[in-house]
């Protein structure tokens, strides 16, 4: 019989804990990969940032992140949402795999595993959500079998109505940004592929772009610093 997960609390799913993907701190929740008979599931934690943090911005963080799943929900290179223990945390299906600049085990054909990638970008984006922080590269992860899964959709920007036309054009920016990320993993593992249709993030704002995404940085850092000790 399969688990049915909404029935565990958040205290019981952290007791059934098994690997620590990520220790939360400061302004990051904790990622835990959750193991109940034989069934694998993994569970954000907002609660395991600094106090503050998880206080204030940990809710708004959570709810973003789920509304992007539930958007996602036919989307297959983007895990499940399962359930919702607290306003703080969710928990999500597990997919075995690796990130992408620390592959160890699993080493996809590159050619093919880019097509995939791109496929990937192009059905998020037809499902109306731009993820918008593919640029780091442990957001994209890799399957045994070479498919491309893409996690931590905090930062995702959604399409408005086709009316809302200052929406439709950040949509569309960020969505570029999000090809560029393509760009930037292939110049890590494999560089030879990069052609001259690759999207370069310097392009699609140019140098006005640039100066905006350095003062969304210097915000970030900012809040990071007076909401976490
Ligand atoms: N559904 C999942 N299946 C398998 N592994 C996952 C899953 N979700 C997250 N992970 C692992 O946990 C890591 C951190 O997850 P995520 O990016 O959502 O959290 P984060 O707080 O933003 O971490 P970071 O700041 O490192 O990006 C991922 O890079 C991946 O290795
Ligand atoms: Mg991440």
């Amino acid at each position: 019989m399969s688990v049915n997960w909404s029935n565990y609390s958040l205290e019981q799913l952290r007791t059934h804990a098994t690997v620590t993907f990520r220790q939360g701190g400061g302004s990051r929740p904790d990622v835990l990969l959750i193991e109940i008979d034989g069934e694998k599931a993994v569970l954000k934690d907002q609660g395991g940032a600094d106090k503050m943090f998880a206080l204030l911005v940990g809710p708004l963080l959570n709810w973003r992140e789920c509304k992007a799943l539930n958007k996602l929900n036919a989307v297959s290179c983007v895990p499940n949402l399962l359930s919702k223990p607290t306003s703080r945390s969710f928990l999500m299906t597990y997919h075995e795999s690796e990130q992408i600049t620390r592959l160890e085990k699993f080493h996809p054909e590159w050619p093919e595993f880019f097509d995939k990638l791109k496929s990937a970008i192009d059905e998020i984006h037809a499902a109306g959500v731009a993820h918008n922080d593919l640029r780091n590269p442990t957001n994209t992860l890799v399957t045994p079998n070479g498919d491309p899964v893409l996690v931590d959709l905090v930062a995702c920007f959604c399409q408005g109505q086709a009316w809302n036309l200052p929406n439709r054009w950040m949509f569309n920016k960020f969505s570029q940004v999000d090809l560029s990320a393509i760009t930037k993993i292939k110049s890590r593992v494999a560089k030879e592929l990069i052609t001259d249709t690759d999207i370069v993030a310097e392009d699609i704002a140019g140098r006005p772009g640039m100066a905006i995404k350095g003062f969304g940085q210097w915000i970030r850092r900012i809040s990071r610093k007076l909401f976490t000790g």
